[in-house]
């Protein structure tokens, strides 16, 4: 009895042969109505319990991918990104530059993402106890 792999495609159940890619967009999947609130919103609390926001797909987000070949510095990234968000919110106050507004639209993808300079405004924050160096 020869034995059948299947794999589900869109709802549809199809023979499932062993080359079989499957691959998913992030940013069509990140930004679906079907899976976010406001999905083109930017939100914070849609991360931090909002009720609001409770029945939003937040697994769907996967910037590191998964699987057995997704990044193996996950940890580390995410780690450096704390740390060095966290230092830079205690020192400083930080605003979106003018014309910033529509800075997504019309960015271009290769297999990279060209995206061009993001002008923040950077304020020290008159209580950081931290030292100039
Ligand atoms: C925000 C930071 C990062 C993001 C969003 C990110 C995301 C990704 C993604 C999406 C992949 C592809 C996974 C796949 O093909 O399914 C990947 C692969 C990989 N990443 Fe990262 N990564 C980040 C930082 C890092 C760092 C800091 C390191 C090393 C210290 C690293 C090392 C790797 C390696 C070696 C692979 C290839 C894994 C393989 O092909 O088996 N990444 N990463």
């Amino acid at each position: 009895m020869s034995r059948r792999n299947l794999l589900l495609v869109k709802g549809t159940l199809t023979e499932d042969h062993s080359q079989t890619v499957a691959t998913i967009n992030h940013y069509c999947s990140n930004t679906s109505a079907c899976n976010f609130r406001n999905p083109m919103k930017f939100i914070p609390e849609r991360w931090m319990g909002d009720a609001r926001y409770a029945d939003d797909k937040r697994d769907v987000l996967q910037p590191f991918s998964v699987g057995p070949r997704n990044c193996p510095g996950k940890q580390f990234a995410l780690y450096n990104i704390k740390l060095t968000l966290a230092h830079l919110l205690w020192r400083f106050d930080l605003k979106l530059g003018g014309g910033t507004e529509n800075w997504a639209v019309g960015q271009r993808i290769y297999n990279g993402w060209i995206q061009p300079g993001l002008p923040v405004l950077m304020e020290k924050r008159p209580d950081s106890t931290v030292e100039e160096r």
